[in-house]
């Protein structure tokens, strides 16, 4: 029914395809920005499969790209500022919001007790107050807001309003909530076999415990919205979220309004990583209020520092284990406890830590075990979603627990990897039942053969004995990562496609872009459908009523759920569209061939413009919604059964660092990757994702560190505290190959997703840094070193390994 327009094309364009293995730094950038409307190739730059630019990327670099901050102020705009609490934990014995009201250029001031309807914004289960009653629950949780005639007046009128507290005692660890049994949800445990008895059984047995830090998103863009009134009591609100629904539904719920008086729109994001899934509906909800309170458009926008402390962060995690491994490294049993700090509500919690014991697994076959799962309650902020969603948590810990198999046995740690990957007969399904088909062992040889894995381990091994005080190490580690929500119901999607009787077409879904290339991928599934130029689509914002009851756009699912949505609603109007060419050409629609900007039947050709005309004339309509559900999946949550996922992407990474043990400061050599991402809708973006996935990843677990003082405050809220990765920390050698086999799943033109995965290659990074602290003491030696392994903590390590090894009553027992 219609040409392919795929790599044949890519390929006249002199873009050659990457093959795995094939080691390549750049991508070419596409002919001209596919931004306006006629501006892109015509014949070829909708093609699927082509490393096609960002359709935004020169209005990222010309500062013309819209946020919503630079979006024109409406008349009477006003601008609203939050006070938050200064204590953890404490009853507000008094709040005097009297002299912030009658402060100059004040138009509102709202507190708890001023709402419509609801005071609560949680996501999933309530527990997110907007604003304190009565008692807060953590340092800068918002008390009240104002609205003035600037964002500088609305601050200054906050700070004279008059709050007293009483002190309440707080909880702030994971250890202090362990030992008081505090918690947002109940502790889960998965489990198979028989692990206490294969423990007990297991020729031998190690313990340790991981700690890992959270995160900061640090999104470019921070957290904004502007709420405008409409006529009628309704709201549109723009938002900077990656869940314009639910912002819809907690606004309409606040306001006390129905779901359809609510609009939100959400042209792009700068930047979300998961912190502006649930996050951003505060904002929005008190922009929207004080909108409604004063019959005015408000905009609520963050600055840095407090847009670091209100919102919450990655989860840190404390992990302890008990394994049971032979004298090869192949581990017989597990009992992994997971313990994470969720802050004071459950957020997005549960599933957060249902996807942390879910990876725990990571790319290895686990005979015998339990995976038991703590959500401890603290006085924090409330900690959310974030690149993985607990996935790295989880793969962290069986990454360490395969390492210290290694070092206790004196065997290269790769080799005990690759031992107790999945594969071989019966050692193929995970924990929770789901069968793992991808062959990540082949992978992990491919990659281990193509960077030289065992020359440099070699190299370095010379190295590191002809080098007092620099040591390098080098760590091969994979990442096999679940595609899917674990919330079944959320694998839905919706699209709205409309051509123009100009030919021109008009691309809605409820997917947001947030830098990751979504807006791309799908316009080129739908520029491929209906056989036009990429520059003849156009994606305007995505908004709840153009694309209703949308999931957010996360688990790494945005294209496989939207690319196939928007898929089914295209190919909806280009049967249509076939009907009516082949009325007027003579022949039957099975015949029509769409491509290039023309519809063809045999030696008949009309322009694209041409057919959407005559079938406006011939009155067939010219939109179309299209659905999609993701198929196979099933969950049973209260067992842990099931397939959540359908599919898994899978990518192996190979660090070498080189660290200064007198110092603790460290480079990363050189880093190679291999990432699966099916046959990729756009080979070009997925790049972009796989490097600053591993980028971000390598920040996580190295320099960026999160603190907090007794007292419960964030003391790490501006880049001068938090060091996240800059251009100058990108690996000085990095090598990144797509492999690039179709997906077994019927996803959208086989490719799969990539936005989370290669974010936990970087624990590669991590675990090259043990190898080079290990080299301090010889092969044997296991280093002591919690995450992030900042260079204070390199340093600490490389003294601790140092300590056990000279000093007479130093302590061997507890490590090899
Ligand atoms: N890439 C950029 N540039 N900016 C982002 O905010 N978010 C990540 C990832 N890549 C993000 C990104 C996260 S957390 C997810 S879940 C996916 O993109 C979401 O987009 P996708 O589903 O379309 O891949
Ligand atoms: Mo991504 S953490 O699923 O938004």
């Amino acid at each position: 029914m219609r040409r392919r327009v795929g790599s044949s094309k890519a390929n006249r364009r002199g873009l050659p395809r990457r093959e795995s293995g094939q080691r390549s730094q750049r991508i070419a950038p596409s002919p001209g920005p596919p931004t306006r409307w006629g501006s892109g190739d015509q014949d070829t730059a909708g093609a699927v499969h082509a490393p096609i630019a960002h359709d935004s990327a020169v209005g990222h670099v010309t500062g013309e790209a819209r946020y919503v901050d630079d979006l024109p102020e409406p008349r009477d705009l006003l601008h609203a500022y939050v006070r938050l609490s200064d204590r953890a934990h404490a009853r507000v014995t008094r709040l005097d919001v009297g002299p912030a009201a009658a402060a100059p250029g004040v138009a509102a001031v709202m507190a708890a007790r001023d709402l419509p309807a609801s005071n609560d914004v949680g996501p999933v289960l309530p527990g997110d107050p907007l604003f304190a009653d009565g008692v807060v629950e953590y340092w800068r949780q918002s008390l009240f807001a104002v609205a003035a005639e600037s964002a500088e007046l609305a601050r200054k009128a906050a700070h004279l309003a008059v709050v007293e507290y009483e002190d309440l005692p707080a909880i702030l660890t994971v250890e202090e909530a362990l030992a008081r049994g505090s918690f947002v949800l109940p502790t889960q445990v998965m489990r198979r076999g028989d692990p206490e008895a294969a423990l007990a059984r297991a020729p031998r047995r190690l313990q340790g415990r991981l700690t890992m830090g959270g995160q900061e998103h640090f999104y470019l863009e921070g957290q904004v919205a502007m709420a405008v009134p409409r006529e009628g009591g309704d709201m549109l609100v723009y938002s900077s979220t990656q869940n314009p629904s639910e912002v819809q539904h907690l606004v309409a719920e606040v306001l006390g309004v129905p779901h359809s008086a609510v609009v939100v729109e959400v042209r792009r994001l700068g930047g979300g990583f998961g912190g502006k899934e649930t996050q951003p509906a505060l904002f929005a909800c008190i922009a929207a209020l004080l909108a409604w309170r004063t019959g005015r458009p408000v905009k609520l926008r963050l600055d840095r520092d407090d847009d670091m402390i209100i919102t919450g962060k990655r989860h840190d995690f404390v992990a302890d284990y008990d394994v049971g491994f032979d004298g090869g490294g192949r581990i017989r049993a597990l009992d992994l406890t997971l313990a994470s700090r969720c802050g004071i509500s459950p957020d997005l919690s549960g599933p957060v830590n249902d996807r942390a014991m879910m990876h725990a697994d990571n790319a290895y076959y686990l005979p015998h075990v339990t995976i038991t799962s703590h959500r401890c309650k603290t006085n924090t902020v409330s900690n959310t979603a974030f690149r993985g969603f607990g996935g790295p948590q989880g793969m962290m810990a069986i990454e360490l627990v395969l390492d210290e198999i290694a070092r206790h046995l004196g065997r290269d740690p790769l080799e005990v990897r690759q031992r107790n990957l999945y594969g071989g007969r019966g050692r193929n399904h995970t924990p929770y039942g789901m069968e793992v088909e991808d062959d990540v062992s082949g992978m992990v040889a491919e990659l281990a053969h193509g960077a030289d894995y065992a020359a440099r381990r070699e190299a370095i091994a010379r190295f590191n004995a002809g080098s007092v005080w620099l040591k390098r190490g080098i760590a091969l580690t994979p990442v096999k990562f679940g595609i899917a929500f674990t919330a079944t119901a959320m694998n839905q999607a919706g699209a709205l496609v409309h051509v123009f009787t100009d030919g021109s077409v008009h691309l809605n879904h409820g997917g947001t872009e947030m830098g990751q290339g979504l807006f791309v991928k799908v316009a080129q599934v739908v520029a491929d459908e209906l056989g036009v130029g990429l520059g003849s689509v156009k994606t305007p914002a995505t908004s709840t009523d153009k694309v209703p009851n949308t999931p957010p756009t996360a688990a790494s699912s945005g294209s496989d759920l939207n690319g196939k949505a928007a898929q089914v609603a295209a190919r909806a109007i280009r049967s249509r569209l076939a009907r009516c060419a082949a009325e007027h050409l003579g022949g039957s629609p099975e015949q029509v061939v769409f491509g290039g900007g023309k519809v063809r039947l045999g030696k008949r050709a009309l322009d694209f413009a041409e057919v959407a005309r005559l079938a406006h004339q011939s009155r067939v309509s010219l939109s179309a919604t299209g659905f999609y559900r993701t198929p196979k999946i099933q969950w049973d949550k209260k067992r842990y059964r099931g397939r959540p996922f359908l599919y898994f992407a899978c990518g192996a990474a190979v660090s070498e660092v080189e660290i200064d043990t007198l110092t603790g400061e460290y480079r990363v050599r050189r880093v190679d990757i291999l990432h699966d991402c099916g046959d990729s809708l756009n080979p070009a973006i997925d790049r972009g994702q796989v490097e600053g996935g591993f980028v971000q990843g390598m920040g996580w677990l190295t320099t960026e560190e999160l603190w907090w003082d007794e007292a419960g405050r964030l003391g790490t809220h501006a880049p001068s505290t938090y060091k996240i990765p800059t251009c100058g920390d990108v690996p000085e050698d990095f090598r990144v190959t797509l492999r690039r086999t179709r997906s077994r799943e019927p996803t959208v033109h086989r490719s799969k997703a990539v936005g989370e995965p290669p974010l936990m290659l970087a624990i590669s990074v991590f675990h090259a840094l043990r190898d080079a602290i290990a080299a301090v003491g010889g092969e044997r030696q296991s280093p002591r070193l919690d995450a992030p392994a900042t260079p204070e903590r390199v340093l600490l390590s490389v003294e601790e390994l140092r300590a056990r090894l000279d000093g007479p009553s130093a302590d061997r027992s507890a490590r090899p």
